[in-house]
């Protein structure tokens, strides 16, 4: 018996593998896949078909997406309600996929639901922001429109390879807490957004994606209050707090998506004049090392990049799920095919053998 299934294998899985410290994806590993500077159509086919895809299925893929990156006017007002306090972002991009049901009483493709996903979190962010919703732009990939849907600006070159490689290392990682959360629930022979819903509130909690937010507020409060942040980790560790960005249940000496997002991490620093938030990082990375031999995981770095590309500190959680989407959707597929209820057992910690007879004479 382990806390937490530390070191338990729950099952088996073609998508993706953290084995020794290395995440591939359907067989490639990431650092390979990052090279090729694939767009997230590439990956999003790698993941849903576990082969790379034809230059044609590729732009087919593309064209579905941004064809189904719509919302009906019912939907629109719903969600509109839903958003009218700027607060909570995760919560609301919750209750916001679990209606999405009502506009698609059947499952949609994986294509048309990652679509929408994409659409509802850029349009809760523009609501937030007190802007009108967009539509997308037509000849654009996944990441362009990502960004352009918050914007309103069609992003850089450089801008939109960075956002690839950035919703590429977010994409899957096997059974993440969120996956797992996804794929227990189809287990059950449920609809796709019963299991989006639900792997949405796991990825929501800090100890998994909502870390990223927690990072940006850290750093921003830093970097505002010009704050040495040696003082602030002592003072933060002293009191038992968990420094947020750190540590990872599977790798111990080094994330790889975390050494593929620092170095955008630090170029888009430079070039947007944000340079303090990523020596700020620098300076928590050492002394996290040095005093508790804890190292950076994917929401450290990926913190500094959002900022840069102009988002808030409560919507990078939002950004994560527009990226690990893609593998929700991959494990819930597999799920089914496997067709077997994920259902362990416990071991039972609680008294036993107690008499209702002393519970009755007490009352
Ligand atoms: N800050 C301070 N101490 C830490 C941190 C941290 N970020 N992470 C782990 N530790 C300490 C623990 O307190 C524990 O110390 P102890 O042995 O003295 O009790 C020891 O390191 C082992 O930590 P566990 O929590 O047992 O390790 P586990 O593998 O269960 O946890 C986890 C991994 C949950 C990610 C943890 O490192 C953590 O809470 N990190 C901060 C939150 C975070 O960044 N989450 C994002 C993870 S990546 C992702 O999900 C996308």
């Amino acid at each position: 018996m382990t806390n937490g299934l530390t070191g338990i294998v729950a099952g088996q899985t073609s998508i993706s593998s953290t084995n020794n410290g290395h995440l591939i994806y359907a067989g490639y590993p990431i650092e390979q896949l990052a090279k090729m500077q694939p767009n997230f159509e590439t990956t999003m086919f790698l993941l849903w078909h576990l082969r790379l895809p034809q230059e044609t299925e590729l732009t087919e893929l593309q064209q579905q997406l941004t064809h189904n990156m719509v919302l009906p006017a019912n939907y629109l007002a719903l969600l509109k309600q839903i958003c009218r306090e700027p607060e909570a972002p995760m919560s609301q991009l919750r209750t916001a996929v679990s209606l999405l049901e009502i506009i698609s009483p059947a499952d949609l493709t994986a294509e048309a639901i990652q679509a929408k996903v994409l659409i509802v979190i850029t349009a809760i962010i523009r609501l937030h922001r007190g802007q009108s919703i967009l539509t997308p732009l037509a000849k654009a990939d996944y990441a362009t429109n990502l960004l352009y849907l918050v914007t309103g600006k069609r992003p850089q070159p450089r801008q939109q390879l960075i956002e690839n490689q950035v919703l590429l290392v977010h994409a899957d990682h096997e059974f993440n807490a969120s996956t797992f959360t996804a794929r227990v629930t189809a287990s059950t022979a449920t609809d796709t957004y019963s299991c989006l819903t639900a792997a949405i509130a796991a990825l929501k909690g800090p100890l998994h994606g909502g870390a990223n937010e927690k990072v940006g507020l850290m750093l921003e409060e830093l970097t505002t209050n010009k704050r040495p942040p040696v003082l602030y980790l002592k003072e933060k560790l002293k009191q038992g707090e968990k420094i947020m960005g750190f540590g990872h249940r599977i790798y111990k000496k080094s994330d790889p998506r975390e050494k593929l997002l620092k170095k955008y991490a630090k170029e888009l620093a430079q070039q947007t004049n944000h340079l303090d938030w990523y020596q700020t990082s620098i300076e928590i990375e050492r002394y996290m090392w040095a005093q508790k031999h804890l190292i950076p995981n994917v929401d450290f770095y990926s913190a500094t990049i959002y900022h840069c590309l102009g988002f808030k500190a409560d919507e990078f959680t939002l950004l994560f799920a527009a990226s690990r989407c893609a593998g929700w959707l991959a494990h819930i597929k597999e799920q089914r095919q496997q067709a077997t209820l994920i259902r362990p057992s416990s071991e039972y910690i609680g008294p036993r053998h107690l008499q209702m007879m002393t519970y009755e004479a007490n009352q």
